[in-house]
């Protein structure tokens, strides 16, 4: 294992000691979600959580057998993407997970680079590099997998002026909800299964170069019934983060069991967004419609300034307005962070989001997690699946 590297600074370059920079990864480039339908889907995620309508790709532009709907929030690009016809892998991949992320682009510099330097490093190929072009320039795609079906795409666009990818038009639409304030994504969680983190901790440090550099075990990560480990990955500069779950034993079933039971596979939990007024957008998420996990009991309230330790007076957000929204607070050596998690967004309990503000701290909520999971598990007595 990589060693592991305290008191990181985000956003410099070469933080972690031990990352290999053979993949140097400019940031999340776009997520795309194989779903039933993206037209709904499209329109659920601009009227509920403030995306704005970027680009389309379908049969208009001529595709024949997908459509594709790109929106936009800050710097976040999600692409939802639907099958024309029965005979698609997009159709197979639906039926099998139900909606969920297909695809988590990363963009670089040089996607073919990215491309032979990780498949030779063990990679599983899943697109060799392909040239896009329009009258915007090229763009370089390649793509490898990660764990289950999930695909990691790199993207090349320094040749492109594009908004884009070649093949998409601007989608203007009459009907235009206001943003809610999501900045940026700052982690995304991928669910393996039993035994398997260890075994993409070493696929992300020996074919990316990522690096370990936060572990929680089952000691860390229990309530009285479940419990789950988790390991932190992160690449050379910090931008990229993808913490991996995997269950562990307990007296009842995990919410990771759960997740593989019915995305019938590893795959991506959650991706966590970014705002910098959490307050602001989570009342405006929960005036659109969005449902959040309900919130803990008052004694979780009632503890929070011994949890923020020196960090209290720096704090200016007002407890009660927290509890209010369910929001939960977590703090570390370097500072707070506030952050909710929604109920999942689709009928399979699978993939959900979180909202995220980071004041200072680089953790993920650990103080949270007894908190957290107690309340998943009412929603999972509620389904019959604990
Ligand atoms: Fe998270």
């Amino acid at each position: 294992m990589a060693k592991e590297v305290k008191n990181v600074e985000y956003g410099l370059e070469k933080i972690f000691e031990g990352a290999q920079d053979f993949l140097p990864l400019l940031g999340t480039d776009y997520v795309e979600f194989y779903v039933g339908n993206a037209k709904q889907s499209a329109h659920f995620y601009k009227t509920a959580f403030g995306f704005q309508s970027f680009a389309y790709a379908g049969l208009e532009t001529g595709l024949k057998d997908r459509v594709s709907y790109v929106l936009k929030q800050g710097k976040i690009r999600l692409v939802l993407t639907t099958a024309l016809k029965s005979d698609s892998p997009i159709g197979e991949h639906v039926k099998k997970h139900g909606d969920g992320v297909k695809v988590i682009a990363l963009w670089v510099e040089d996607a073919r680079k990215s491309f032979e330097e990780t498949v030779k490093r063990g990679a599983k190929p899943y697109m060799e590099p392909t040239i896009e072009k329009d009258e915007h320039g090229e763009v370089v795609r390649a793509g490898i997998y990660t764990y289950g079906e999930t695909v990691h795409m790199f993207v090349e666009r320094k040749n492109y002026k594009g908004d884009f990818l070649p093949g998409f038009k601007e989608w203007k639409s009459d009907y235009n909800p206001t943003p809610v304030g999501l900045k940026f994504i700052d982690h995304m969680v991928g669910n393996v299964g039993w035994n398997q983190m260890n075994t993409w901790v070493k696929w992300y440090e020996d074919v990316m170069g990522f690096v370990n550099f936060l572990s929680f075990d089952d000691k860390q990560i229990h309530t009285e019934y479940s419990a789950l480990m988790s390991k932190v990955m992160s690449n050379g500069n910090g931008r990229i983060k993808f913490p991996i779950n995997e269950p562990a034993e307990g007296k009842k079933r995990s919410q990771i069991e759960e997740y593989l039971d019915f995305y019938e596979d590893a795959g991506v939990q959650h991706l966590a967004v970014a705002t910098d007024d959490i307050i602001k957008s989570v009342s405006e998420l929960k005036a659109r419609g969005v449902e959040f996990l309900p919130p803990p009991p008052q004694a979780y309230y009632d503890e929070i300034p011994a949890r923020l330790g020196v960090h209290r007076d720096m704090m200016k957000e007002d407890i009660k307005e927290l509890q209010k929204l369910s929001i939960l607070v977590d703090a570390d050596e370097e500072g707070y962070l506030l952050q909710i998690f929604t109920k999942p967004v689709e009928d399979r309990p699978t993939l959900f989001f979180e909202i995220i503000q980071r004041m200072g701290a680089k953790g993920f909520g650990a103080g949270n997690f007894k908190a957290l999971f107690e309340s998943i598990e009412r929603e999972q007595a509620l389904r019959g699946t604990l």
